[in-house]
């Protein structure tokens, strides 16, 4: 499994940079392959293709994202390359969890609507040198990750016409109805999920 760090900074061997080093060498101690890439704004991301788990994780300085992972999306071609990647975020930051949930990190998660966010973890100054939250942070990690691809294995298939339906779909709300779909249909005992079975959940759901 492989997994890479795309990070900013502003700080060469600042906090930001010790907590990557910390969350590699966790996850390389775990058996998986890590690589580490600074972003520039307008590199090519065409390189994500190979990895498994993307992570992405920069600081906030004067309450925006550092710059260059935030232009990576809205200049590079992050975005595009990110598409159906499973991701984990982590901000570092000196505002408080609860504030910082709210005014930071959606900065991040407005491009990565589609996307399989496995965790997500704000470390304030203390935490991001404090070996239990980032041995945490990294066991979740591993965990979602575990569960996603078990979950995906178990899957059902989706027919071309109820997976047209759903990329009709916004994008913000696929995730959640393609888990949702085929959580029924596993209980339900449904080999292939068609339109016909999607409009039988739909009224299903709609009497409870
Ligand atoms: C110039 C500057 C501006 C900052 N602005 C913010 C901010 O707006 N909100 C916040 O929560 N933390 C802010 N911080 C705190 C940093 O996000 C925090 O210290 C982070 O760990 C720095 O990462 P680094 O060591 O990799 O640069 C700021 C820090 C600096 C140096």
């Amino acid at each position: 499994m492989k997994a890479v760090i795309l990070y900013d900074s502003k700080t060469q061997g600042g906090s930001t940079e010790v907590l990557i080093d910390s969350i590699g060498q966790l996850l390389a101690e775990s058996g998986l392959y890590v690589e580490k890439a600074k972003c520039i704004a307008t590199a090519d991301y065409s390189f994500v293709k190979e990895f498994d788990i993307v992570i992405l994780g920069a600081p906030v300085y004067n309450f925006v994202v550092s710059p260059q992972l935030l232009g990576a999306f809205l200049q590079g071609n992050l975005k595009k390359h990110l598409k159906k990647k499973r991701v984990a975020l982590f901000l570092t930051c000196g505002t408080p969890e609860s504030m910082a949930a709210v005014f930071y990190l959606p900065q991040l998660k407005i491009h990565l609507l589609t996307n399989r966010i496995l965790v997500e973890k704000i470390f304030n100054p203390v935490e991001s040198s404090d070996g239990n939250a980032i041995e945490s942070f990294v066991d979740d990690l591993l965990e979602q990750y575990e569960r996603s691809v078990v979950s995906r294995k178990r899957s059902v298939i989706w027919s071309d016409e109820a997976q047209d339906l759903l990329e009709a779909v916004p994008g913000f709300l696929q995730e959640k109805i393609r888990s949702m779909a085929e959580e029924y249909a596993m209980k339900k005992g449904y080999k292939e999920i068609t339109v016909e079975m999607l409009e039988t959940a739909r009224d299903e759901m709609g009497e409870k």
